[in-house]
């Protein structure tokens, strides 16, 4: 098989789908075509996939190959640059029924890799996970380098510095792994997330869990969420949440808000009045700016300052870690292939495997998935 890595061409995209040492296993078995400079952004040259097996072509030839692996979907462009029946493997947005579209009628073959079920054999393709992680660890980082003050307590000569106080709104992979970093910068840190799991999650970590008490069965039903995921929560729950969390702002220096629900518009957690209370030169991280935002004041792909509050609203935190993201997303991407080539190295779709067909959103002309 033909396998092509187009370089990605969406601004601030920065990850690259294959890397030299998945090239490498893969070009045992398969002609690679890596599009020129595909991985630069990611500190990867052209002779290194070279130096793997792979050949360095044109972007039309990446795209023209049997299968493609890429990052994000590809724009109109792309798609026109791609054949009827091409494979396409990538973090395609499966919510984004219009893009769906517009890729089945280009007869592509389309597993978007973001749909995979949280099962286990599915984590070490999980892209979510080892996105969302890096998107955590980043965000902590921004944070820290916009604050103006220190992150651990410091005792010296001049005096006492207090540690730096940390809310952390949604701990899920990227909550979690926020936590974890801000830790280790020696910040104080609190958290709170509509899952009940996650307070035992948060207390292992070290930080404090804010705990907003189910007052119905309706809110504990609807906490538990569903697949791992949580649920959009009822008005009263969220409205004690939004009172409690408005205290615990006052006193953060830093928040990093990562709540999202699957296909739907992200949570509001904390509003304009919340920010209006917190100290001056605090910092908010919106992680969840592309679905919305968690603060309506965030702006996308812009830092702003609001009521003395800087707001970081950058959508594609993993891309600013390129060379580890994709790393990461490669063998995701490798791993997931196992699933789609058989022994004898021909492409196959087993409808049986459920991480198979969750991924698969289109194929002969059809969208799979509403
Ligand atoms: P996500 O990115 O969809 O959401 C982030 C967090 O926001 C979640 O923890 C969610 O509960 C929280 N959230 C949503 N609404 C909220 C609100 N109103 N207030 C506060 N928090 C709110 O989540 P992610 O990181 O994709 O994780 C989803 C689940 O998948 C988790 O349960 C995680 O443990 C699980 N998981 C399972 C894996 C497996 O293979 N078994 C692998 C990775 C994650």
């Amino acid at each position: 098989m033909r396998i092509g890595i187009p370089a990605e061409i969406r601004p601030g995209e920065t990850r690259v789908a294959a890397t030299p040492e998945t090239v490498k296993k893969l070009a045992a078995r398969h002609q690679v075509l890596v599009g020129a400079g595909a991985g630069i952004k990611a500190s990867i040259p052209d002779a290194a996939y070279e130096a793997a097996g792979a050949t360095i072509v044109d972007a039309a030839t990446a795209l023209g190959a049997d299968m493609v692996l890429k990052v994000r979907s590809p724009d109109s462009a792309e798609r026109a640059q791609m054949r009827a029946g091409t494979v396409l493997v990538g973090m395609l947005n499966p919510f984004d029924t219009e893009n769906l579209a517009a890729m089945a009628s280009s007869g592509l073959t389309a597993f978007a890799l973001e749909a995979a079920p949280r099962i286990s054999r599915a984590q070490s393709m999980d892209v979510l996970s080892s996105q969302a992680n890096i998107a955590g660890y980043k965000a902590v980082m921004l944070a820290a380098n916009t604050y103006g003050r220190f992150m651990p307590m410091l005792m010296t000569a001049a005096g006492t510095v207090k540690a730096a106080r940390v809310l952390i709104m949604g701990v899920g992979v990227a909550g979690l792994q926020a936590i974890a970093t801000a830790k280790r910068l020696g910040a104080v840190i609190e958290a709170s997330d509509v899952r009940p799991p996650v307070k035992e999650q948060v207390e292992s970590l070290g930080a404090k869990f804010i705990d907003v008490p189910f007052l119905t069965d309706e809110e504990r039903e609807i906490a538990k969420g569903s697949g791992g995921y949580a649920r959009s929560m009822p008005a009263d729950w969220m409205r004690r949440q939004a009172e409690l969390v408005h205290e615990r702002a006052k006193l953060a220096d830093i928040i990093i808000t990562t709540a999202l629900i699957p296909g739907r518009k992200a949570p509001v957690l904390i509003a304009e009045e919340t920010v209006q209370a917190m100290k001056p030169g605090s910092v908010i991280v919106d992680m969840a700016v592309e679905q919305g935002g968690n603060c309506p004041l965030t702006e996308l792909g812009r830092t702003v300052i609001k009521h003395g509050v800087h707001i970081i609203g950058e959508p594609n935190l993993a891309a600013l870690v390129a060379a580890d993201a994709s790393a990461l997303y490669a063998r995701n991407v490798l791993d997931f292939l196992k699933l789609v080539i058989d022994k004898d190295d021909k492409f196959i779709i087993d409808r049986e495997d459920e991480i198979v067909r969750a991924t698969l959103v289109c194929a002969d002309g059809a969208v799979l998935r509403t």
